[in-house]
């Protein structure tokens, strides 16, 4: 056997492998998707969802406000540490702390792995780009590109005693963060 073939048969079972070991994503945080999705040429995610609620979802429990929606629905205690308020105004909240990697931060409440799902495999470059491109599989690496209604109604539905008619193409206009089509 050639070495060149002998490399490239170690390769193709090491790929195999690691693949198959990537099945844990982990959560980064918003900050790890910033360094890319912030330039204008990009469409600018991370500069829009500074704009809208969903990155204050986590601050908004410290809030008087947050006191008298927490009286309304029987929940006692700091809203800002009650599972009750958490499970919706945070990212991965109730997933398990090895699935939770350092640069993540609860502050940062509803942030993009919120919605496209746990970053860790999916944030390299040449794998953003490849999926991009159809050439990978997204689901393989932990990425949901095409969030929907039912993502969003994991949280925005009768439960919170401030929750609004969720429609879903109303409230979408107003979180939109498009990749600008290239002239
Ligand atoms: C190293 C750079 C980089 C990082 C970090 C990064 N991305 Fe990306 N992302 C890209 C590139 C490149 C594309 C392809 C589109 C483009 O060229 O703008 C892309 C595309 C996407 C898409 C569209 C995928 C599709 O098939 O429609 C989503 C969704 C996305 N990124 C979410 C995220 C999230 C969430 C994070 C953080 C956990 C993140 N990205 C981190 C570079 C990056
Ligand atoms: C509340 C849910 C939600 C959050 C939070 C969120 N997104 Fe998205 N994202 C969506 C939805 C829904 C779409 C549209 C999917 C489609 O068109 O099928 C989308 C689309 C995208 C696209 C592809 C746009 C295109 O034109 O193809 C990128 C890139 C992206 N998101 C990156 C991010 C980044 C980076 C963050 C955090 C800074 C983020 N998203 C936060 C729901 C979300
Ligand atoms: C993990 C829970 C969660 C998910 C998933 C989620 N949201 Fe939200 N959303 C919230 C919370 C919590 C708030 C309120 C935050 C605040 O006021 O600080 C909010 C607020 C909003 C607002 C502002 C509402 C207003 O009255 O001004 C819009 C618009 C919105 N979300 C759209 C969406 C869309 C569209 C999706 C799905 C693509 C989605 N959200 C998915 C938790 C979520
Ligand atoms: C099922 C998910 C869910 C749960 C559980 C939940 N919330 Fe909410 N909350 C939301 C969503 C989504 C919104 C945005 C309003 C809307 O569009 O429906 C919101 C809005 C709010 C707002 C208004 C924010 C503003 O900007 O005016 C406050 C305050 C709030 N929630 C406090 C709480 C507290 C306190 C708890 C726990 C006792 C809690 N929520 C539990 C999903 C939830």
């Amino acid at each position: 056997m050639s070495r060149f073939l002998k490399i490239a048969i170690s390769l193709i079972i090491l790929a195999g492998f690691s693949h198959a070991g990537e099945k844990t994503f982990k959560y980064v945080g918003v900050k790890a998707c910033k360094s890319c999705h912030s330039s204008k040429r990009r469409g600018n995610q991370y500069g829009i969802w500074l704009k809208v609620p969903h990155h204050d979802a986590y601050k908004v429990l410290a809030t008087d406000k947050a006191k008298e929606t927490a009286e309304k629905m029987g929940v006692t205690g700091d809203p800002q540490k009650s599972p009750k308020c958490l499970k919706c105004h945070t990212t991965a909240y109730g997933v398990d702390k090895s699935l939770i990697a350092p640069t993540f931060k609860i502050e940062d409440g509803v942030q993009c792995e919120a919605c496209h799902g746990p970053g860790s495999a999916y944030k390299k470059f040449s794998i953003m780009r490849k999926i991009y491109q159809g050439k990978l599989n997204p689901a393989d690496y932990g990425l949901n590109p095409s969030p929907d209604e039912k993502t969003c109604k994991r949280c925005h539905n009768e439960e919170c005693a401030n929750y609004k008619t969720f429609n879903f193409e109303e409230f979408f206009k107003k979180i939109a963060h498009p990749i600008p089509k290239k002239g």
